[in-house]
């Protein structure tokens, strides 16, 4: 069982399922010459304008938390010019949530960046805190009295993660990231280093971060307010003791300290990367793999959400799990095996609030297209149906019962 109150629900990300993000680099960085994205977001799932049908099935399934992102760059299409009606859109959004029994969990900013954002450098930026946190008033003055909880930015550590591991856990794809904007972009004068701005940094991101919370903290309502984590399940191989530790340190353990000053942390866990000495092994022979190539390592919830309170000293949320498969039974394994390793946390004392999968809708996974599919629901990208997966009934029983089935 777990703790009363308990939130089951799932996830996305705005430029993965709205479509038209036009104002993004992401979209940008799509129909370059040279993209490196499979193929572009173009419709996506269309969910901007049939999000009140997907939340309406969410809720139908017995979920009861939706966490979803809102768009910067139709916020802030141009630097400074905020726009009312896509304001009132998310608005609406958490309106229907609200108006079916879902909580709500918003989050500020889910890799994809306004144009003009990644064009003055992105995160690296040193206007980048103040900006973000202009960005993160003016929403929360629109929207702040109706949302429950709010993710500042989406696994602000998935960069240092992809430099450390060299590898790419999730939609770390350094164009879609800024990262390579970042690197591009002429650094200010009197900045101290030749050739562009240093990719951000735990420092550089925590300081966008508390610049954010100080701004929606100020703001009406009183949301729990906090930032997501990549988690992989960072172990040992054989000799790689000490690059296992430095690893963990750098690109997890220094993240889920700044979490010690908010309200909650938001865990992101899908698989587990061994280090050797050298460098990450790949999965042992014989393991099974996702359509990412990743491990199916569900144990790994368990022992990143055990790190997670270690560490950060926070309540958990898990805004994140999930698998890319076609085999529909092998997600509902997966998922239960992980929420085996979660009810064993709770029974430990770890304070983990709700569980949210990844994903409600099988939708753009960045530069792998939308030939992965994560989702509980199947989407016909000719003319955008529903289908509503075995799992996410399944899910559904779950948060119905609050406990596995
Ligand atoms: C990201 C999602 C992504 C998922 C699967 C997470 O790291 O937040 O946007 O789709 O992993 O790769």
């Amino acid at each position: 069982m777990f703790p009363d109150g308990f939130l089951w629900g799932a996830a996305t990300a705005p430029h993965q399922v709205e479509g038209g993000n036009v104002g993004s680099e992401m979209w940008r960085s799509e129909w370059m010459p040279n993209s490196t994205f499979a193929e572009p977001s173009g419709d996506a799932c269309d969910h901007y304008h049939r999000y009140p049908q997907d939340i309406a099935t969410l809720a139908g399934l017995g979920l009861n938390a939706y966490r979803f992102g809102v768009e910067w760059a139709r916020v802030e299409p141009e630097e400074g010019y905020f726009s009312r009606a896509a304001l009132d859109h998310y608005r609406r959004m958490v309106a229907t949530c609200l108006e079916h029994g879902v909580t709500p969990v918003v989050t500020y900013s889910h890799f994809s960046l306004p144009r003009w954002f990644a064009a003055a450098g992105g995160w690296s930026n040193p206007a980048a805190p103040d900006q973000f946190a202009r960005y993160a008033a003016r929403l929360t003055a629109h929207i702040g009295d109706l949302v429950p909880w709010v993710c500042t930015l989406n696994e602000s550590n998935v960069i240092s993660l992809l430099l450390h591991l060299r590898v790419a856990p999730a939609a770390a794809r350094e164009d879609g990231l800024g990262l390579a904007e970042a690197l591009r972009a002429p650094a200010p004068a009197g900045t101290p280093k030749r050739g562009g701005w240093p990719p951000p940094d735990v420092e550089i991101m925590a300081k966008v971060h508390r610049r954010a919370v100080e701004a929606i903290k100020s703001g009406p309502g009183n949301p729990a307010v906090g930032w997501t984590l990549a988690l992989i399940d960072i172990q040992a191989a054989e000799g790689g003791e000490q690059r296992q530790l430095a690893v963990r340190q750098a690109a997890e353990l220094d993240w889920l300290e700044v979490s010690r000053d908010d309200d909650f942390v938001g865990v992101q866990t899908y698989t587990r990367e061994r280090v050797g000495s050298e460098k990450v092994l790949p999965p042992p022979e014989g393991a099974a793999t996702t359509q990412t190539g990743w491990e199916v390592y569900p144990p790994a919830l368990g022992h990143t959400v055990r790190l997670a309170a270690e560490h950060a000293r926070v309540p958990i949320l898990v805004t994140e799990n999930g698998m890319a498969t076609d085999d529909d039974d092998a997600r509902v394994a997966y998922t239960r095996a992980a929420l085996h390793g979660l009810a064993a946390a709770v029974a430990d004392g770890v304070d983990v609030r709700g569980y949210l999968h990844w994903t409600l809708l099988d939708n753009f996974e960045w530069t792998s297209g939308f030939a992965m599919t994560f989702g509980l629901i199947a989407v016909d990208r000719t003319n955008f149906a529903r289908a509503v997966k075995p799992s996410a009934r399944w899910l559904g029983a779950v948060a119905r019962a609050n406990g596995l089935v």
